[in-house]
Protein backbone atom coordinates (compact mmCIF):
# COMPACT_ATOMS: atom_id res chain seq x y z
CA UNK A 1 0.00 0.00 0.00
CA UNK A 2 1.33 3.40 -0.98
CA UNK A 3 1.77 6.06 1.90
CA UNK A 4 2.97 9.61 2.35
CA UNK A 5 6.09 10.18 4.30
CA UNK A 6 7.94 12.99 5.06
CA UNK A 7 11.01 12.70 2.99
CA UNK A 8 12.36 16.26 4.35
CA UNK A 9 12.02 18.63 6.75
CA UNK A 10 13.18 22.44 7.34
CA UNK A 11 12.38 25.63 9.77
CA UNK A 12 13.44 28.70 9.37
CA UNK A 13 13.47 31.43 12.33
CA UNK A 14 14.24 35.18 11.81
CA UNK A 15 17.00 36.42 13.57
CA UNK A 16 16.02 39.20 15.46
CA UNK A 17 14.58 38.62 19.28
CA UNK A 18 12.17 40.62 20.71
CA UNK A 19 11.62 39.76 23.93
CA UNK A 20 8.45 40.76 26.40
CA UNK A 21 10.33 43.45 27.83
CA UNK A 22 10.97 44.75 24.23
CA UNK A 23 7.50 44.93 23.78
CA UNK A 24 6.87 47.06 27.44
CA UNK A 25 8.37 49.91 25.76
CA UNK A 26 6.31 50.70 23.04
CA UNK A 27 2.72 49.18 24.70
CA UNK A 28 1.57 48.95 28.63
CA UNK A 29 2.20 45.37 29.12
CA UNK A 30 4.74 43.52 31.18
CA UNK A 31 7.06 40.28 30.87
CA UNK A 32 5.65 38.96 33.88
CA UNK A 33 1.43 39.01 32.17
CA UNK A 34 2.79 37.74 29.22
CA UNK A 35 4.37 34.67 30.46
CA UNK A 36 1.53 33.77 33.29
CA UNK A 37 -1.16 33.90 30.58
CA UNK A 38 0.75 32.59 27.50
CA UNK A 39 4.30 31.50 28.74
CA UNK A 40 5.89 33.49 25.95
CA UNK A 41 9.04 34.89 26.97
CA UNK A 42 10.67 36.31 23.43
CA UNK A 43 9.57 36.20 19.72
CA UNK A 44 11.00 36.21 16.54
CA UNK A 45 10.57 39.35 13.77
CA UNK A 46 11.60 39.36 10.20
CA UNK A 47 13.77 42.07 8.77
CA UNK A 48 11.49 44.91 7.02
CA UNK A 49 11.89 44.95 3.55
CA UNK A 50 14.49 42.28 3.55
CA UNK A 51 12.10 39.35 4.61
CA UNK A 52 8.90 38.45 4.09
CA UNK A 53 6.49 35.48 4.70
CA UNK A 54 7.76 33.83 1.37
CA UNK A 55 11.00 34.76 1.95
CA UNK A 56 10.74 33.04 5.21
CA UNK A 57 8.97 29.91 3.58
CA UNK A 58 12.21 29.74 0.80
CA UNK A 59 15.13 29.07 3.44
CA UNK A 60 12.89 26.40 5.35
CA UNK A 61 11.86 24.34 1.69
CA UNK A 62 15.07 24.83 0.79
CA UNK A 63 16.54 22.81 3.42
CA UNK A 64 13.01 20.40 3.48
CA UNK A 65 13.98 19.74 -0.23
CA UNK A 66 17.81 19.40 0.81
CA UNK A 67 16.78 16.61 3.11
CA UNK A 68 14.41 14.81 0.37
CA UNK A 69 17.73 14.80 -1.83
CA UNK A 70 16.34 16.05 -4.55
CA UNK A 71 16.47 20.04 -6.01
CA UNK A 72 13.82 22.54 -6.51
CA UNK A 73 12.76 21.78 -9.93
CA UNK A 74 11.83 18.23 -8.73
CA UNK A 75 8.57 19.44 -6.88
CA UNK A 76 5.81 18.69 -8.30
CA UNK A 77 2.69 21.07 -6.52
CA UNK A 78 3.49 23.49 -3.55
CA UNK A 79 0.87 24.16 -0.85
CA UNK A 80 1.45 27.38 0.76
CA UNK A 81 -0.39 27.91 3.79
CA UNK A 82 -0.27 31.12 5.62
CA UNK A 83 -2.61 33.87 6.87
CA UNK A 84 0.06 36.74 6.35
CA UNK A 85 0.17 36.32 2.55
CA UNK A 86 2.89 38.99 0.55
CA UNK A 87 0.11 40.43 -1.45
CA UNK A 88 -3.92 40.24 -1.43
CA UNK A 89 -3.35 37.80 -4.38
CA UNK A 90 -1.27 36.14 -5.84
CA UNK A 91 -0.77 33.63 -3.24
CA UNK A 92 2.58 33.09 -1.45
CA UNK A 93 2.61 29.69 -3.53
CA UNK A 94 3.86 30.89 -6.91
CA UNK A 95 5.72 33.79 -5.15
CA UNK A 96 7.46 30.66 -3.36
CA UNK A 97 7.77 28.95 -6.70
CA UNK A 98 9.77 32.08 -8.29
CA UNK A 99 11.69 32.55 -4.99
CA UNK A 100 13.16 28.74 -5.29
CA UNK A 101 14.19 29.26 -9.06
CA UNK A 102 11.36 26.58 -10.22
CA UNK A 103 10.69 27.65 -13.55
CA UNK A 104 9.02 24.76 -15.06
CA UNK A 105 4.68 25.37 -15.35
CA UNK A 106 3.69 22.20 -15.02
CA UNK A 107 4.22 22.52 -10.88
CA UNK A 108 0.93 23.81 -9.29
CA UNK A 109 0.82 25.92 -6.42
CA UNK A 110 -2.11 26.49 -4.10
CA UNK A 111 -2.91 28.36 -1.27
CA UNK A 112 -4.09 27.20 1.79
CA UNK A 113 -6.64 30.12 3.96
CA UNK A 114 -7.07 28.21 7.25
CA UNK A 115 -4.74 30.37 9.13
CA UNK A 116 -3.34 27.99 12.53
CA UNK A 117 -4.84 24.97 11.14
CA UNK A 118 -3.51 25.92 7.52
CA UNK A 119 -0.31 23.33 7.96
CA UNK A 120 -2.89 20.44 8.91
CA UNK A 121 -5.15 20.83 6.30
CA UNK A 122 -1.92 21.43 3.71
CA UNK A 123 -0.68 18.07 5.36
CA UNK A 124 -3.65 15.96 4.60
CA UNK A 125 -4.10 17.84 1.13
CA UNK A 126 -0.67 16.67 0.18
CA UNK A 127 -1.06 13.18 1.22
CA UNK A 128 -4.55 12.73 -1.06
CA UNK A 129 -2.23 13.89 -3.96
CA UNK A 130 0.25 11.45 -3.60
CA UNK A 131 -2.27 8.44 -2.01
CA UNK A 132 -3.84 9.09 -5.72
CA UNK A 133 -0.48 8.78 -7.82
CA UNK A 134 -1.33 12.49 -9.10
CA UNK A 135 2.31 14.18 -7.49
CA UNK A 136 5.49 12.31 -6.06
CA UNK A 137 6.94 15.52 -4.42
CA UNK A 138 4.81 17.86 -2.58
CA UNK A 139 6.38 20.78 -0.82
CA UNK A 140 4.08 21.96 1.82
CA UNK A 141 4.70 25.05 3.61
CA UNK A 142 3.49 27.10 6.81
CA UNK A 143 5.08 30.74 6.80
CA UNK A 144 4.57 33.87 8.82
CA UNK A 145 5.38 37.19 8.68
CA UNK A 146 3.03 39.03 11.50
CA UNK A 147 5.40 41.38 13.02
CA UNK A 148 4.41 43.49 9.51
CA UNK A 149 0.56 43.49 10.48
CA UNK A 150 0.51 43.87 14.19
CA UNK A 151 -1.13 46.86 16.41
CA UNK A 152 2.37 47.73 18.71
CA UNK A 153 -0.52 50.35 20.62
CA UNK A 154 -1.79 49.58 23.64
CA UNK A 155 -5.32 48.84 22.03
CA UNK A 156 -3.82 45.86 20.51
CA UNK A 157 -1.56 44.23 23.15
CA UNK A 158 -3.75 40.88 23.79
CA UNK A 159 -3.18 39.72 20.24
CA UNK A 160 0.29 41.39 19.62
CA UNK A 161 2.08 40.11 22.36
CA UNK A 162 1.31 36.71 21.45
CA UNK A 163 2.48 36.42 17.42
CA UNK A 164 5.80 35.79 15.78
CA UNK A 165 7.30 35.08 12.87
CA UNK A 166 8.79 32.13 11.05
CA UNK A 167 8.60 29.15 8.34
CA UNK A 168 8.30 25.46 8.20
CA UNK A 169 8.26 23.27 5.11
CA UNK A 170 7.98 19.84 4.80
CA UNK A 171 8.94 17.71 1.15
CA UNK A 172 6.10 14.57 1.10
CA UNK A 173 6.85 11.57 -1.01
CA UNK A 174 5.47 7.95 -2.02
CA UNK A 175 6.31 5.00 0.50
CA UNK A 176 5.67 1.10 0.34
CA UNK A 177 7.20 0.99 3.99
CA UNK A 178 4.75 -0.50 5.99
CA UNK A 179 6.11 1.23 9.19
CA UNK A 180 6.19 4.87 8.03
CA UNK A 181 4.10 7.45 6.50
CA UNK A 182 0.70 10.04 7.24
CA UNK A 183 -2.23 7.18 9.14
CA UNK A 184 -4.70 9.66 8.90
CA UNK A 185 -5.61 12.82 9.10
CA UNK A 186 -8.83 14.82 10.91
CA UNK A 187 -10.70 18.11 9.80
CA UNK A 188 -13.27 20.40 10.86
CA UNK A 189 -14.32 23.73 10.73
CA UNK A 190 -17.44 25.47 12.47
CA UNK A 191 -18.08 28.97 10.64
CA UNK A 192 -20.11 29.75 13.80
CA UNK A 193 -17.57 31.35 15.47
CA UNK A 194 -15.76 33.44 11.74
CA UNK A 195 -15.50 36.71 13.60
CA UNK A 196 -13.74 35.65 17.34
CA UNK A 197 -10.17 35.67 15.53
CA UNK A 198 -10.38 37.44 12.21
CA UNK A 199 -8.23 40.30 10.71
CA UNK A 200 -11.43 41.72 8.87
CA UNK A 201 -10.41 44.76 7.27
CA UNK A 202 -9.80 45.51 4.44
CA UNK A 203 -11.82 43.51 2.63
CA UNK A 204 -15.03 42.80 0.13
CA UNK A 205 -17.24 42.18 2.75
CA UNK A 206 -19.18 45.49 2.21
CA UNK A 207 -20.70 45.50 6.16
CA UNK A 208 -22.69 41.98 5.25
CA UNK A 209 -21.61 40.37 8.38
CA UNK A 210 -21.97 43.36 10.67
CA UNK A 211 -24.87 41.22 12.34
CA UNK A 212 -22.12 39.03 13.63
CA UNK A 213 -19.50 41.76 15.14
CA UNK A 214 -20.11 42.87 18.78
CA UNK A 215 -19.81 46.31 17.49
CA UNK A 216 -20.79 46.80 14.35
CA UNK A 217 -19.77 50.08 12.73
CA UNK A 218 -20.58 51.69 9.47
CA UNK A 219 -17.17 52.29 7.44
CA UNK A 220 -18.40 53.88 4.70
CA UNK A 221 -18.36 50.68 2.12
CA UNK A 222 -20.38 52.74 -0.37
CA UNK A 223 -23.83 51.94 -1.57
CA UNK A 224 -23.80 51.78 -5.55
CA UNK A 225 -22.90 49.28 -8.04
CA UNK A 226 -19.78 50.95 -8.60
CA UNK A 227 -18.62 52.60 -5.38
CA UNK A 228 -17.92 49.73 -3.11
CA UNK A 229 -14.53 50.00 -1.33
CA UNK A 230 -12.23 47.46 0.66
CA UNK A 231 -10.21 49.96 2.57
CA UNK A 232 -11.86 53.77 4.29
CA UNK A 233 -9.63 56.48 6.15
CA UNK A 234 -12.07 56.14 9.46
CA UNK A 235 -10.79 51.86 9.19
CA UNK A 236 -7.82 53.59 9.41
CA UNK A 237 -8.53 55.82 12.24
CA UNK A 238 -10.33 53.50 14.34
CA UNK A 239 -7.91 51.06 14.21
CA UNK A 240 -10.04 48.61 12.22
CA UNK A 241 -7.06 47.35 10.05
CA UNK A 242 -5.37 44.73 12.36
CA UNK A 243 -6.41 41.36 14.21
CA UNK A 244 -9.28 40.85 16.29
CA UNK A 245 -9.48 37.79 19.11
CA UNK A 246 -11.67 37.05 21.49
CA UNK A 247 -8.96 35.62 23.69
CA UNK A 248 -10.97 33.78 26.12
CA UNK A 249 -13.91 32.54 23.89
CA UNK A 250 -10.90 30.90 21.82
CA UNK A 251 -8.98 29.43 25.06
CA UNK A 252 -12.08 27.63 26.08
CA UNK A 253 -12.86 26.29 22.40
CA UNK A 254 -9.64 25.45 22.18
CA UNK A 255 -8.55 22.85 25.35
CA UNK A 256 -11.95 21.50 24.40
CA UNK A 257 -11.42 20.67 20.82
CA UNK A 258 -7.87 19.84 20.92
CA UNK A 259 -7.88 16.84 22.80
CA UNK A 260 -10.99 16.08 21.35
CA UNK A 261 -9.58 15.79 17.34
CA UNK A 262 -6.40 14.21 18.92
CA UNK A 263 -8.74 10.81 20.28
CA UNK A 264 -10.55 11.03 16.81
CA UNK A 265 -7.57 11.05 14.84
CA UNK A 266 -6.02 7.74 17.03
CA UNK A 267 -9.31 6.16 16.53
CA UNK A 268 -9.15 6.56 13.03
CA UNK A 269 -6.18 5.04 12.62
CA UNK A 270 -6.55 2.24 15.04
CA UNK A 271 -3.94 3.32 17.82
CA UNK A 272 -4.34 4.72 20.94
CA UNK A 273 -3.09 7.35 23.20
CA UNK A 274 -0.75 5.14 25.12
CA UNK A 275 0.93 4.31 21.74
CA UNK A 276 1.90 7.86 21.17
CA UNK A 277 5.68 8.71 21.25
CA UNK A 278 5.41 12.70 20.77
CA UNK A 279 2.34 15.06 20.35
CA UNK A 280 2.87 17.87 18.26
CA UNK A 281 0.23 20.71 19.34
CA UNK A 282 0.02 24.39 17.22
CA UNK A 283 2.00 26.31 19.45
CA UNK A 284 -1.48 29.01 20.17
CA UNK A 285 -0.36 29.16 23.87
CA UNK A 286 1.45 27.13 26.55
CA UNK A 287 -1.65 27.25 29.10
CA UNK A 288 -3.22 25.16 26.43
CA UNK A 289 -1.03 22.84 25.79
CA UNK A 290 -0.47 22.05 29.21
CA UNK A 291 -4.44 21.76 30.01
CA UNK A 292 -4.27 19.48 26.50
CA UNK A 293 -1.58 17.35 28.39
CA UNK A 294 -3.33 16.98 31.44
CA UNK A 295 -6.72 16.01 30.09
CA UNK A 296 -5.07 13.59 27.65
CA UNK A 297 -3.15 12.74 30.89
CA UNK A 298 0.80 12.67 28.33
CA UNK A 299 3.90 13.09 29.93
CA UNK A 300 6.07 16.02 29.42
CA UNK A 301 8.50 14.17 27.40
CA UNK A 302 5.15 13.47 25.01
CA UNK A 303 4.72 16.83 23.82
CA UNK A 304 6.49 19.37 22.03
CA UNK A 305 6.43 23.02 23.12
CA UNK A 306 8.37 26.10 21.76
CA UNK A 307 6.78 28.97 22.41
CA UNK A 308 8.63 29.93 24.88
CA UNK A 309 11.09 30.89 22.12
CA UNK A 310 8.80 31.60 19.32
CA UNK A 311 5.20 32.83 20.22
CA UNK A 312 2.86 31.77 18.22
CA UNK A 313 3.81 31.52 14.61
CA UNK A 314 0.39 30.19 13.47
CA UNK A 315 0.96 28.11 10.14
CA UNK A 316 4.17 27.62 10.74
CA UNK A 317 4.21 26.74 14.18
CA UNK A 318 3.93 22.91 13.47
CA UNK A 319 5.98 22.43 11.17
CA UNK A 320 8.63 24.45 12.88
CA UNK A 321 7.99 22.16 16.03
CA UNK A 322 8.25 19.22 14.47
CA UNK A 323 11.67 19.72 12.46
CA UNK A 324 13.13 21.13 15.92
CA UNK A 325 11.95 17.86 17.75
CA UNK A 326 13.57 16.26 14.95
CA UNK A 327 16.51 17.56 14.78
CA UNK A 328 16.52 17.41 18.73
CA UNK A 329 16.59 13.67 18.51
CA UNK A 330 13.32 13.65 20.37
CA UNK A 331 11.50 12.03 17.20
CA UNK A 332 13.18 9.10 15.66
CA UNK A 333 12.34 7.09 13.06
CA UNK A 334 8.97 4.84 13.35
CA UNK A 335 7.78 7.20 16.22
CA UNK A 336 4.28 7.49 16.34
CA UNK A 337 3.63 11.39 16.23
CA UNK A 338 0.41 13.51 16.19
CA UNK A 339 -0.02 17.14 14.74
CA UNK A 340 -2.97 18.85 16.17
CA UNK A 341 -3.67 22.36 15.70
CA UNK A 342 -7.10 24.78 16.13
CA UNK A 343 -7.10 28.49 14.61
CA UNK A 344 -9.66 30.75 13.49
CA UNK A 345 -12.33 29.43 11.62
CA UNK A 346 -13.08 28.11 13.82
CA UNK A 347 -10.55 25.08 11.68
CA UNK A 348 -9.00 22.32 13.77
CA UNK A 349 -7.86 19.60 12.84
CA UNK A 350 -4.53 16.67 13.47
CA UNK A 351 -2.82 14.42 11.29
CA UNK A 352 -1.56 10.95 12.95
CA UNK A 353 2.12 9.76 11.31
CA UNK A 354 4.61 6.97 11.74
CA UNK A 355 8.10 8.86 11.10
N1 LIG B 1 -0.54 42.89 28.83
C1 LIG B 1 -1.17 43.27 29.95
N2 LIG B 1 -2.50 43.19 30.11
C2 LIG B 1 -3.22 42.69 29.09
C3 LIG B 1 -2.62 42.27 27.88
C4 LIG B 1 -1.23 42.40 27.78
N3 LIG B 1 -0.56 42.00 26.68
N4 LIG B 1 -3.59 41.82 27.07
C5 LIG B 1 -4.75 41.95 27.72
N5 LIG B 1 -4.53 42.48 28.94
C6 LIG B 1 -5.50 42.77 29.99
C7 LIG B 1 -6.89 43.01 29.43
O1 LIG B 1 -7.04 44.34 28.99
C8 LIG B 1 -7.74 42.68 30.63
O2 LIG B 1 -7.74 43.81 31.50
P1 LIG B 1 -9.06 44.23 32.31
O3 LIG B 1 -9.36 43.05 33.18
O4 LIG B 1 -8.63 45.44 33.03
O5 LIG B 1 -10.12 44.47 31.27
C9 LIG B 1 -6.97 41.58 31.34
O6 LIG B 1 -5.64 41.65 30.84
C10 LIG B 1 -7.56 40.21 31.08
O7 LIG B 1 -7.81 40.06 29.71
P2 LIG B 1 -8.33 38.72 29.08
O8 LIG B 1 -8.40 38.87 27.60
O9 LIG B 1 -9.56 38.27 29.81
O10 LIG B 1 -7.10 37.81 29.50
P3 LIG B 1 -6.95 36.26 29.48
O11 LIG B 1 -6.63 35.79 30.83
O12 LIG B 1 -8.05 35.59 28.76
O13 LIG B 1 -5.65 36.09 28.60
C11 LIG B 1 -5.08 35.56 26.35
C12 LIG B 1 -5.64 36.60 27.29
C13 LIG B 1 -5.12 36.17 24.96
C14 LIG B 1 -3.64 35.26 26.72
C15 LIG B 1 -5.91 34.30 26.45
O14 LIG B 1 -7.28 34.60 26.36
C16 LIG B 1 -5.58 33.30 25.37
O15 LIG B 1 -4.47 32.82 25.30
N6 LIG B 1 -6.55 32.95 24.56
C17 LIG B 1 -6.32 32.03 23.44
C18 LIG B 1 -5.56 32.78 22.42
C19 LIG B 1 -5.05 31.92 21.36
O16 LIG B 1 -4.64 30.82 21.58
N7 LIG B 1 -5.07 32.45 20.15
C20 LIG B 1 -4.59 31.79 19.05
C21 LIG B 1 -5.57 30.76 18.65
S1 LIG B 1 -4.90 29.71 17.56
Amino acid sequence: MVRTKIAGIGKYLPKTIVKNDDLQSVMETSDEWIQERTGIQERRYGIKHEETTTTMAAHAARTAIERAGITPNDVDFILFATLSPDYYFPGCGVLLQRELGITKTTIGAMDIRNQCTGFVYGLATGDQFIRSGMYRNVLVVGAEMHSMGLDYSTRGRNVTVIFGDGAGAVLLQPTEEADQGILASKLHSDGTYAEKLAFINPGAHGGYHNRYLEEAVDYGYGNDAFGGIFLTEKMIADGMTFPYMDGPFVFKFAVQKFPEVIQEVLKEAGENLSNLDMLVPHQANLRISQFVQRILKLRDDQVWNNIQKYGNTTAASVPIALCEAVEEGAIKRGDLVCLAAFGSGFTWGANLLRW
